[in-house]
Parts: C-alpha cells; sequence; structure tokens
C-alpha cells in the first residue's frame, strides 16, 4: 500500500495508462468505464473486449450498448460536441472472447496489447445462476485462466483486477473472511474439487450427449442440471457461484508473482448517486421482487425478514476497484477485498419490504377510472422456510391444477392449453424459489476488514465532493437503506428497466 490516498491521487494514477476491459457491455463495466472517462480524461486507451464476430459489431456493440445509455449522459453533457471525437480516441473496442486462448485476439492485436496494455480489469462472466455447466465454466473458469496468462505476458502490467462474488464462500453461516480458495477448497471442507476433472466431465457429458443425438432442447437441460449438482455437490448454490469459485482458485494458483486484486462484491444495486442516482441495468435477484410486485404479479415470497441481505451500490464497487488499483500498483501480491455490507452497516430483508411496500403505495400509477389502486395493492407475504413456501404453493395452486388435470382428463383434454400454461408457471416460479432460496435465507456475514483498511488509506475519505468527479467514497456505513431504496433504487429499477 502506498501510504495514505487522496481522491486527487486515485483519479492521477489513471492518467497515461492503457487498461483493458472485459465485461464492459455489462452492468458494472459500463459504471467502471464511464467514471474512469470522467475522472481521468487523460487516461490513454480503454480497450474493451466485447464479444463479436468481427470489428465492426465489436464497435457497433459498444456505441449502442455502452455509449448509448443514459449513464453516459453526464459526460455527454460535459464534454458536449467534443464527446464523440473524445472517445473516438480514448476508447477501442476489441472482438475477443475471454474463453479463448488470446482472448480470441487476432496476432497483431495480442502483440499489441501485450506491449501496451498496463492493467486489466477482468469483470466478464457469466452471471446467470443456472447456465449450462459448459458455458460457464468457460467464460468464468477458463476465462479467468486465459486472463491470468494474457496477463503474465504483457510486458508492463501493472495489476490485474478480477471481480469475483462474495457468495464465492457457499452456503456458509457465520463471519466469512476475506482469504483466498485454494485450489480443491470447498464451503463443505472437502478437498476432492478438481478443476481439471471437472472440465474432463464437461468434455465426457457432451461426447455423450452427441452419441446419443439429443435435441438442443435436452442438451441444455442435461448441461444446466449437471452444473447445478456439481454445485451443489461441493456446497455452492449454483453454478454461477460455484464456477467463479474455480476461476479464484486458478488465478491464485497461476499468477505466479502478478500483482492481482480480487474484488469480492455482494449483491450489486443501482448507483447510490455518481453519476446518475438509481441507475441501474436489467431486473438482477432482489429486482425481480420489486418488479413483480409493481406489476402486482407476485404477492408471495420466500424471505425471512429478520435476515440480513447483503447489497452494495455498483457506484461504490466501481469507487473500490478504482482505489485498489491505485493502492497495489506493481505489488507482487494477491489481495481480497469483500465489497459488501452485511457487517458494516446491515440491511435487513424487512427494510426493502417496508420501504417496497410504501414505495408503490404512495407511486402506483392511478387506473383509467381514476381508482386508487393502492387501495388494491396486496400487502406482501413472506415465508421464512422453503417448506412453509412449498406448503403454501401446494394448497394454493399445486392442488387446484391437479384438479385441472383431473377435469381435463375427464373432458378429453379441453383444457389441455391452459393446463400446460399454468403447470409450466408453477413449476418456472418453484424453480426460481429453490434458485434464489439460499440467498433469501443467506445466514452469513461478509467479513471487510481488508476493505476497511483500503478505507481508511484514503485520507480525503469523509469528503463527500462529487462535483468534480472525484468522489472515491465506498463506506456502506453513509447509506441509509430505508432512503435508498425508497427514493434511488426501486424507482431507479422501474425508470431503467428498459434502458
Ligand atoms: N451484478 C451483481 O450483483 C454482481 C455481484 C457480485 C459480483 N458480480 C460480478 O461482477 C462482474 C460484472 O457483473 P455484471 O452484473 O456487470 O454482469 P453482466 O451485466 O451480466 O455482464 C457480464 C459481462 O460479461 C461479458 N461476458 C460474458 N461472457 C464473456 C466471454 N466469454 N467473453 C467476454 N465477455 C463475456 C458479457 O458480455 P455480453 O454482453 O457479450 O454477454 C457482459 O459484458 C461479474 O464478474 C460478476 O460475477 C456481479
Amino acid at each position: 500500500m502506498i501510504g495514505q490516498l487522496v481522491s486527487d491521487a486515485v483519479a492521477g494514477y489513471f492518467r497515461g495508462k492503457s487498461i483493458l476491459i472485459t465485461g464492459s457491455t455489462g452492468y458494472l463495466g459500463k459504471v467502471l468505464l464511464e467514471k474512469i472517462l470522467r475522472v481521468q480524461p487523460d487516461v490513454k486507451k480503454l480497450f474493451l473486449l466485447v464479444r463479436a464476430a468481427d470489428i465492426k459489431s465489436a464497435k457497433h456493440r459498444v456505441e449502442t450498448e455502452v455509449m448509448g445509455r443514459a449513464i453516459l449522459r453526464v459526460l455527454k453533457e460535459k464534454l458536449g460536441n467534443g464527446f464523440e471525437s473524445f472517445i473516438q480516441e480514448k476508447v477501442c473496442p476489441l472482438a475477443g472472447d475471454i474463453m479463448y486462448e488470446n482472448l480470441g485476439l487476432g496476432p497483431a492485436k495480442l502483440r499489441e496489447l501485450l506491449k501496451e496494455v498496463d492493467i486489466i480489469v477482468n469483470g466478464a462472466a457469466t452471471t446467470n445462476f443456472y447456465e449450462r455447466y459448459d458455458v460457464a465454466f468457460e467464460a468464468n473458469v477458463m476465462g479467468a485462466k486465459h486472463i491470468c496468462e494474457f496477463a503474465r505476458r504483457c510486458s508492463k502490467l501493472k495489476m490485474l483486477l478480477h471481480v469475483s462474488t462474495a457468495y464465492v464462500a457457499g452456503e456458509q453461516d457465520g463471519i466469512l473472511l476475506e482469504k483466498a480458495i485454494l485450489m480443491g477448497e470447498t464451503p463443505r471442507g472437502r478437498a476432492c474439487l478438481d478443476v481439471e476433472s471437472e472440465l474432463n466431465l464437461i468434455k465426457e457429458t457432451r461426447r455423450e450427449l452427441k452419441a446419443r443425438c439429443c435435441s438442443e432442447q435436452a442438451e441444455k437441460r442435461t448441461m444446466k442440471e449437471l452444473g447445478l449438482k456439481r454445485a451443489r455437490e461441493f456446497g455452492w448454490p449454483n453454478t454461477y457461484v460455484f464456477t467463479k469459485a474455480m476461476g479464484e482458485m486458478l488465478l491464485g494458483h497461476l499468477r505466479g508473482d502478478l500483482p492481482v486484486v480480487i474484488v469480492r462484491p455482494s449483491i450489486i444495486t443501482s448507483v447510490l448517486k455518481d453519476p446518475l442516482p438509481g441507475w441501474m441495468e436489467g431486473i438482477r435477484t432482489i429486482d425481480s421482487f420489486i418488479v413483480g410486485y409493481a406489476k402486482q404479479a407476485l404477492s408471495i415470497f420466500l424471505v425471512d425478514l429478520d435476515l440480513i441481505m447483503d447489497v452494495i451500490p455498483g457506484d461504490m464497487v466501481v469507487n473500490a476497484m478504482m482505489v485498489a488499483m491505485a493502492a497495489h500498483s506493481e505489488e507482487q501480491a494477491q489481495r481480497i477485498y469483500h465489497l459488501t455490507s452485511s457487517l458494516r452497516n446491515p440491511a435487513p430483508y424487512a427494510v426493502l419490504a417496508e420501504s417496497g411496500h410504501r414505495y408503490f403505495l404512495h407511486n402506483a400509477p392511478r387506473s383509467a377510472a381514476g381508482k386508487d389502486p393502492a387501495v388494491g395493492l396486496s400487502r406482501m407475504r413472506f415465508f421464512r422456510t422453503f417448506r412453509g413456501f412449498r406448503a403454501y404453493m401446494a394448497i394454493r395452486f399445486r392442488l387446484p391444477l391437479e384438479a385441472l388435470r383431473l377435469l381435463n382428463v375427464a373432458l378429453c383434454g379441453a383444457f389441455s392449453r391452459r393446463y400446460d400454461e399454468l403447470s409450466r408457471r408453477y413449476k418456472y416460479v418453484m424453480h426460481i424459489a429453490e434458485l434464489y432460496a439460499p440467498y433469501a435465507l443467506f445466514k452469513g456475514r461478509f467479513d471487510d476488514t481488508n476493505t476497511e483498511t483500503l478505507r481508511a488509506g484514503m485520507a480525503d475519505r469523509e469528503q463527500d465532493d462529487s462535483s468534480n468527479g472525484y468522489y472515491f467514497g465506498f463506506d456502506p456505513k453513509c447509506i441509509d437503506w430505508d432512503d435508498y431504496f425508497y427514493r434511488v433504487h426501486i424507482p431507479g429499477v422501474l425508470k431503467y428497466l428498459y434502458d
């Protein structure tokens, strides 16, 4: 650590640097690249590796999926007519894919990057909990390996920052420390996870499926189930966090003396304040409940309101990433940071439930007939165990569904379509509840001692001056969760849902 840092020094660190960013078409990637461009216009180059067939489509993706988003608005307004030329000069889209060696780059581009890149930020990942095992493995495990191998060949690399997740800890209770996951280590303490064998299992399963001439649908289902099965066997709740954990293992194992920072955010929520409060993209974990309730399509939830939900706004994650890069540049060590809130400023699920209900009471749109819909707003119902949830679902939906099935048989299939549709919906809800249950009922808390030390290293951390864009705060203690959900996050999720 380079003594006490000030915000100017953090912004200054990126001056003249060339940074390779993966995952820039994703949520966090956009918050990061916007912030770098805004606080350090003298950054040399941002190389954005995006999945695309060629450079033309890579450029198109960056133009439409990154530069066209609302999060870039503040920078656009700041630069006015100069925005386009600034982006042209600073941003260089690359067609590539981390699942391939050399990140899928051609020889000439590869040579250029190996000489040019100072910093790598690997934010790319498959974030779907129920992804095909092969797809998740290629991006989250092989991707981390390929990034590490690439980084080791870069002639002037100062830092590889890898974005992981706090939930690599798996299904554990108690205080979870910011410690590295050793090769083969599992949450259940069984040291028999072998990454190589997992790769072989995937290849073997693919071969078998091919030999059996399985349909695409059947192959997809088998690979998804395989990921979930392997994850649960070793103590992780889903394929996503299982493969992210293996990615971390490989990185730690292969890095040699490469300076590596691994950040592990918990559930990343909308931007708290910088540059666009409430900015969010897509529907993620807790947001599916917000959107479901907003549409009044969901009123029952599997969650223990007394438990702590660990959330952290996207801009705080990016601030911490930038401070960590500046603090650990060229250190031949691996640092791990939990970017979490459950220990420092715990937010029980009850806060989200209350602020959500209050928000929709106050903000529900009036019906065409002018009737106040708040009158009909259903009260949320919560189940603190999966067993209770399943019992309710069985009585409320499964039994009527069974009656419909019998009636359908008696009436020679008159209700087949209706039955199939309701049955599909029922299975979907149960599947989603099962996937999210480990988070909604998670009892662990993430220790963030390393992150607190990083925060303490910021001499001007108490100053909240976002006017010059030099604000690098990432202390969740400054968040009033009720106010954040009510005033920032919920309206943001709904506003930017289709951004
Ligand atoms: N969101 C959260 O709550 C959360 C919490 C903790 C940790 N994280 C971590 O934070 C990082 C960013 O998350 P996010 O929410 O911003 O994710 P996201 O919106 O789902 O974006 C994922 C990004 O990764 C890219 N990507 C996926 N596979 C790739 C591959 N094989 N090669 C190159 N790029 C690939 C995607 O590109 P395409 O556009 O081509 O799909 C996209 O740009 C991830 O590493 C994630 O594990 C996220």
